[in-house]
């Protein structure tokens, strides 16, 4: 196994059946780990094995990241298959609330938070206590431009996001007694099935509005940085949040996000749960006169 990047290393990876997960689990699998998916769409997790096609190295559960009890059995199901955790990657997440503040439900401020502030937060708790006694480990969250600067909206997402990047350095102070990393990634524009809904030329166009980098962000260019951040080659990196966004963040957020969801004054409201399978809850808003997404 000598020259893989994670030889033998064990990696959980939430939100792994889709996305920047999915890219990422294949690329920890060429690297030489063993990699446990913990998603929430069942049926996303069964093409997502059959596409890897990585027999006993990969294993997937069905979780709500949200829930304690689910994050705990997954962080602990790594060790009872493979005998350890080395790597968590907490990436799970959805677009969750939408629409102007004035309209926004409290209890779709709290799934969103739950989902990818809370989600963050117990992997990186269950990771870690796996880990510390362990000698070690990486954990990598999943944050987002959108957590490092005003402008990238829906708003809700973009304050999860905020709330990762502080975890993160928290948690890489905290947790650097245990020699665990916490480090964050914070992708652009990523053409996954979240972000584009689809439409993946009309959100080529528009991310160009605002991305100096001519070529559409990937999963898998995410990936690769996620590999560089869970692997002993950032042996000294923690407390970072890893910008891959083609350069918007350097284009200084002029514009606000023209993607779906982004919209400057939406003339909709309501909550988004991804690719979940969850059926999503949108309102026209009173003035507007646009069907909602
Ligand atoms: N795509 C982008 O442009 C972009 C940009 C910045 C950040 N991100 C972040 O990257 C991460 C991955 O996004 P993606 O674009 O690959 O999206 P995706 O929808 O393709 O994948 C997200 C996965 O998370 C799973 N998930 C959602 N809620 C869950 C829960 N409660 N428990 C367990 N699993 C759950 C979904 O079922 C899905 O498989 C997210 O945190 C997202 O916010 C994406």
């Amino acid at each position: 196994m000598t020259g893989l990047r994670l030889a033998e290393k064990v990696a959980v990876i939430t939100g792994g059946a889709s996305g920047i997960g999915l890219a990422t689990a294949r690329r920890f699998l060429d690297e030489g780990a063993k990699v446990l998916i913990g998603d929430y769409n069942e049926a996303s997790i069964d093409t997502a094995l059959q596409a890897l096609a990585a027999g006993d190295d990969v294993a997937a559960l069905r979780v709500d990241v949200a829930q304690e009890s689910d994050v705990a059995r997954l962080m602990q199901t790594a060790v009872d298959r493979w005998g350890r955790l080395d790597i968590a990657f907490n990436n799970a997440g959805i677009t969750g609330a939408l629409g102007p503040i004035m309209e926004i439900e409290a209890d779709h401020w709290d799934a969103s938070f739950a989902v990818m502030a809370r989600g963050v937060f117990l992997g990186t708790k269950h990771a870690a206590r796996i880990m510390a006694p362990q000698g070690g480990g990486a954990i990598v969250n999943t944050a987002s431009i959108a957590g490092l600067a005003g402008g990238v909206i829906p708003t809700v997402y973009s304050a999860t996001k905020a709330a990762v990047v502080s975890l993160t350095r928290n948690a890489a102070n905290e947790l650097a007694q245990y020699r665990i990393r916490v480090n964050a990634v914070c992708p652009g524009i990523i053409f996954t099935p979240l972000m584009h809904s689809g439409r993946e030329d009309e959100a080529l166009a528009t991310a160009r509005q605002v991305q100096p980098w001519p070529d559409a962000g990937t999963p898998e260019h995410v990936a690769s940085a996620v590999l560089y951040l869970a692997s002993d080659e950032a042996a000294f990196v923690t407390g970072e949040a890893h910008v891959v966004d083609g350069g918007y963040l350097a284009n200084g957020l002029l514009r606000v996000h023209p993607l779906p969801g982004g919209k400057a004054n939406p003339d909709y409201a309501g909550m988004h749960y991804g690719l979940t399978g969850q059926p999503r809850e949108i309102r026209r808003l009173p003035r507007s006169t646009e069907a909602a997404q």
